[in-house]
């Protein structure tokens, strides 16, 4: 199993290669600048589905993607099945394709019973996708975790339920909930789950160079792997994947083209959210941008010290034309 082009229900991917959702990360100018590096689809950051059925402001925000992020998948979180199918519904006039959030960790998420809280719930898992299933002909995915506890891994149970309701795909990130984002991803769930089910299964977890990309693949036999923290930074990993699996030699991005794609992020953030959020939000970019160059620690400093969109962008500027490496 290698670099291919994956199906997803009606949904053809050029690639196996998504952009994760991550909340306050993966929005419309990230998503953007992920796409033109070589992903194949991305994620939403999660949308509540009560906020979306009462059209909340912030939540139809989250929804705006440009042609660039074709296909879309917009990921909901919730309980309800009710709520859940209406949102799948209002969610399918944004997306080509909708995604349940089943593995999000946070408690005031779980507390509501959404996010990774459903994992203890199979029956009412069923309901759920079952109604979402009705309400949305777009292709439909669900992003799991291994389970609540490692004494109670339930990732097949939960699959196979997705699979039996009428999922196109099962995504899943195999830690327990109450893991977190702690020690390592267990790759050999994805495998277990891989061999158990038929639709399409994607590894979530711990991809961060284009070895582990290929490593996961071959362990797992999984269809397609997901990509998050791994993208912080270094968008250009997609590509590098794509190009390795054609024989291709791949060449780190130099600090040139290092400072195009960040100047591009800042200026597509922009003109997203305004002066003020981008000088707060591109700190963290513009720090992974630069991670490994030399004289980065000096330039985090002096980011963190900029007042104004200009002075960041003159501090990028010198710092990524220097010579050095
Ligand atoms: C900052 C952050 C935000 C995240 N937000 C979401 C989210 O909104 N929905 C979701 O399904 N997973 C979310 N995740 C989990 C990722 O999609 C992914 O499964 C996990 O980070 C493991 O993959 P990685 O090692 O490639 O980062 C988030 C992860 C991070 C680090």
């Amino acid at each position: 199993m290698s670099i291919t082009t994956l199906k997803i229900g009606a949904v053809t991917l050029k690639n196996n290669l998504i952009l994760a959702p991550m909340a306050g990360i993966t929005n419309s100018p990230y998503r953007q600048i992920v796409m033109e590096s070589g992903a194949a689809l991305t994620y939403s950051e999660m949308i509540s589905g009560n906020g979306l059925i009462r059209d909340g402001l912030r939540t139809l925000e989250l929804l705006k993607r440009t042609l660039v992020e074709t296909p879309f998948a917009v990921q909901l979180f919730g309980d309800d099945p009710e709520v859940l199918a209406e949102a799948a519904h209002i969610a399918s006039r944004y997306g080509e394709l909708i995604d349940l959030n089943m593995g999000c960790p946070v408690k005031k998420v779980v507390r509501s019973g959404a996010g990774s809280a459903l994992m203890q719930e199979p029956q009412k898992v069923a309901k759920i996708i079952c109604a979402m299933r009705q309400a949305t002909s777009l292709p439909l995915t669900v992003k799991i975790r291994s389970g609540w506890t490692v004494a109670d891994i339930n990732f097949q149970l939960i699959g196979q339920i997705c699979q039996d309701e009428g999922a196109d795909a099962v995504i899943l990130h195999p830690r327990t909930r109450c893991q977190g984002f702690g020690g390592h991803s267990n790759w050999q769930h994805i495998r277990q789950l891989k061999q158990h089910l038929t639709i399409p299964v994607i590894g979530s977890g711990d991809i961060i160079t284009a070895d582990d990309a290929f490593a996961m693949l071959e362990q797992t036999g999984c269809d397609g792997i997901m990509i998050g923290r791994g993208s912080y930074g270094n968008p250009w990993l997609f590509n590098a994947i794509v190009q390795r699996a054609a024989g291709e030699e791949v060449t780190p991005p130099s600090r040139q083209q290092r400072l195009e794609t960040a100047l591009r992020h800042l200026n597509l953030y922009a003109g997203y959210y305004g002066e003020r959020k981008t000088l707060l939000d591109m700190r963290k970019h513009l720090c992974w941008y630069s991670r490994g160059l030399n004289g980065a620690s000096e330039f985090r400093a002096a980011i963190n010290r900029c007042t104004t969109l200009t002075e960041v962008k003159e501090q990028s500027i010198s710092f990524f034309n220097q010579e050095s490496n």
